[in-house]
C-alpha cells in the first residue's frame, strides 16, 4: 500500500505523470477515480487553500471527503508509544488510524511541529504513528514537509517556464513577525532539485540551515543531475541571474522552542522582503509563494500584482496536483487489492 508522506518516497518521474494528469485535469479532464470511496480530511491546524481545494477535489472524484478538525471537533490525541494517557489527550492515534480506516479509503493529514523539541519533531511522529496503525493510504497535507504543495509549485513552474532542468531557482528566506514552520522551505528544495534545477537559498545567517535531511536530499539530488546548489547569504550574488524566485520565512533551528534567542539573527533579515530592485537582478524570474502571504513584510506589493507572480496559479494547481495524486492511490489501492 503507497502513502502520500513526503516527495522524497516518489521517483521523479512517478512525480511527473502526477504532474501530467494534473495538467489534463486542469484542461477539464473528468474522472471518477473516487467513486464509491471516502477520505477524511484531519487538520490539527488551520487551512484556507488545503481544506478547500481537498474538499472539492474528493467530490469532483467521485467521491466523499469528511473534514475532522482536531483541535475542536475530535478528541484530543495522543501519538507517543508507551505513554501513560494521564494528561489531557482522551485518544490515541493508535485507535483513531484503526477506526478510521475502518469508515474510510484514505486519510489525509495536517500536522505541524509544536516547535517545542525538533530533536523529536523532526521525526514527523503523528502522521508516522498515523501510517504505521492504519490500513488505508495517509496522505500529507503539510506537517514538516509539504508535498501536495510541492507539487503545485512545479506545475506552475513547468506551465511558466516549460523543461525546469538546469534553470537556477531561488529559495529566498523572508521577514515575519514570528518563527515559522521549515516544511514548505523543506518542500521547495526538496522539488526543485529533484526535477534538475540548480538551487540557491538565500539566508540572513548560516544558522537558517535546513535540517541536515533535507539539506542533504537537496545536494544528492543535484549532484545526481550534474546541477549546483549553493547556501547563500549575499543578497545581491543570489538574485542575480535567476530564473525563479520563492519566498518563505521559517525559524531558524538551533533557536527551536528558545525563539528569543534568534532576534539578533531574524535582524540581519530585515531588508530580505522581496521587492522591484532585486527582482531586476533576476533573468526577468518568476515569483511564488505558497500562500497564506504577508503583504509588504515579505513580498512587496508591486511585486505580488506583477505578472511574473505565480501564487494564485500555484495555489489554483493545488486542486489539480492532489486530484491527481489521489487517482494514482486510488490505482495502486484497486491494483493490490
Ligand atoms: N498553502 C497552504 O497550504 O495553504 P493553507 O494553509 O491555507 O491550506
Amino acid at each position: 500500500m503507497r502513502h502520500f508522506l513526503t516527495t522524497e518516497d516518489w521517483e521523479q518521474d512517478e512525480l511527473q505523470s502526477i504532474l501530467d494528469r494534473a495538467k489534463a485535469l486542469k484542461a477539464g479532464a473528468s474522472s471518477s477515480a473516487l467513486a464509491g470511496k471516502s477520505v477524511a480530511l484531519v487538520f490539527f491546524n488551520p487551512s484556507l487553500r488545503t481544506r478547500t481545494s481537498f474538499d472539492i477535489g474528493i467530490a469532483q472524484l467521485g467521491g466523499q471527503g469528511v473534514v475532522l478538525d482536531a483541535r475542536a471537533g475530535t478528541w484530543p490525541m495522543e501519538f507517543e508509544d508507551g505513554v501513560v494517557m494521564n494528561g489531557d489527550a482522551e485518544e490515541h492515534v493508535v485507535e483513531a488510524a484503526r477506526v478510521l480506516s475502518r469508515y474510510v479509503d484514505m486519510i489525509a493529514i495536517r500536522c505541524f511541529p509544536k516547535f517545542e523539541n525538533w530533536q523529536t519533531e523532526r521525526e514527523d511522529p503523528l502522521i508516522s504513528t498515523f501510517a504505521r496503525h492504519a490500513s488505508v493510504p495517509i496522505v500529507n497535507m503539510e506537517t514538516i514537509v509539504h508535498p501536495c504543495q510541492e507539487l503545485a509549485m512545479m506545475m506552475a513552474l513547468q506551465e511558466q517556464h516549460g523543461r525546469v532542468e538546469n534553470k537556477t531557482f531561488l529559495l529566498t528566506w523572508v521577514p515575519h513577525p514570528k518563527p515559522l514552520n521549515t516544511a514548505v522551505a523543506n518542500s521547495a528544495i526538496l522539488m526543485a532539485s529533484k526535477f534538475g534545477m540548480n538551487v540557491r537559498m538565500l539566508v540572513p545567517d548560516e544558522v537558517y540551515r535546513l535540517d541536515e535531511r533535507y539539506m542533504a536530499a537537496a545536494q544528492a539530488s543535484c549532484q545526481a543531475h550534474g546541477t549546483s546548489f549553493d547556501l547563500m547569504t549575499d543578497v545581491e550574488a543570489a538574485y542575480s541571474g535567476v530564473d525563479a524566485v520563492y519566498a518563505k520565512s521559517w525559524g531558524a533551528l538551533p533557536f527551536y522552542g528558545q525563539w528569543a534567542d534568534e532576534a539578533p539573527y531574524r535582524a540581519k533579515g530585515r531588508d530580505f522582503m522581496v521587492d522591484d530592485a532585486k527582482m531586476a537582478l533576476t533573468n526577468a524570474a518568476t515569483i511564488s509563494h505558497c500562500l497564506p502571504m504577508r503583504r509588504n513584510v515579505k513580498i512587496a506589493d508591486s511585486v505580488v500584482d506583477s505578472p511574473a507572480f505565480l501564487g494564485i496559479e500555484e495555489a489554483e494547481n493545488r486542486l489539480h496536483v492532489q486530484k491527481a495524486m489521489l487517482e494514482a492511490l486510488a490505482r495502486d489501492m484497486d491494483t493490490h487489492s
